[in-house]
């Protein structure tokens, strides 16, 4: 590591505050959810029948955008943070969607499901919040069935101070302070394509599973042979 490369700062694992999950529920997220839904059914096709199972679900925000474009799909939901959760099920229930999603509150880092239970296991920004990635991406890998997909998505950490303030600059410029200081935290919290790598070798899963997909994003997709 250089003097000018960024080293890690984990932040806070959960956002279980009635704040937090208000406000996470009131950005809009539309443009990276429908393109993260889009990817994944690019990668995985429509549902075969079984559940896709959606790690950090927050609100629940991306099994609403699923069960749209696949009319098929079944999603369970899971998220540690019971405020998140709580404003989840109003959104399913907006939607007329409770009987195709599911939300469970559990630990990401020890899930509830017997190995190979979900058609696929999808995550999208959560594994900034963990201070040791591989636990839970360790987790993931356990879950997916012979033949299923895995798709994870996360920010990457920029290489210097001036790369994060950029992309600060450009995806937060016109937002509160408090919002660039939101994201600014989770760039820092990120991991790097290379440290992704590192973390899914011991798991058998070859280091062309993950790459760059945007200015500031890691995509891992993986199949499990059937
Ligand atoms: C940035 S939000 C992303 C929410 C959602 N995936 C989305 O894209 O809209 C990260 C979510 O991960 C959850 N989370 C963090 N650590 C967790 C853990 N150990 N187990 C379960 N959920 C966790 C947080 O509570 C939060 O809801």
């Amino acid at each position: 590591m250089t003097k000018s490369e960024l080293k890690r700062v984990p932040e806070e694992e959960m956002m279980d505050t009635a704040d937090e999950a208000a406000g996470y529920d009131a950005m809009d997220h539309n443009v990276v959810n429908a393109r993260f839904v889009a990817d994944f059914l690019a990668e995985h096709g429509n549902s075969r029948g079984g559940t896709v199972i959606d790690v950090g679900t927050g609100t629940a925000l991306i099994p609403i955008v699923l069960a749209a474009a696949d009319r098929r799909a079944k999603i369970m939901g899971v998220d540690g943070a019971g405020h998140m959760l709580e404003v989840g099920h109003r959104n399913v229930e907006e939607f007329r969607l409770s009987g195709r999603i599911e939300l469970r509150q559990c630990d990401a880092k020890a899930m509830p499901f017997a190995d190979g239970q979900f058609e696929a296991v999808i995550s999208n920004s959560i594994v900034h919040h963990i201070r040791e990635p591989e636990t839970i991406l360790r987790e993931m890998v356990r879950l997916v069935a012979p033949g299923g997909t895995l798709f994870v998505r996360d920010l990457v950490r920029p290489v210097d101070q001036g790369r994060l303030d950029a992309i600060v600059e450009r995806y937060a410029g016109n937002e509160a302070p408090i919002a660039r200081r939101f994201l600014a935290e989770s760039l820092l919290s990120a991991v790097t394509v290379g440290e992704v790598q590192e973390i899914i070798r011991p798991l058998g899963l070859p280091a062309s599973s993950v790459g760059m997909t945007s200015d500031r994003h890691w995509t891992l997709v993986w199949k499990r042979p059937g």
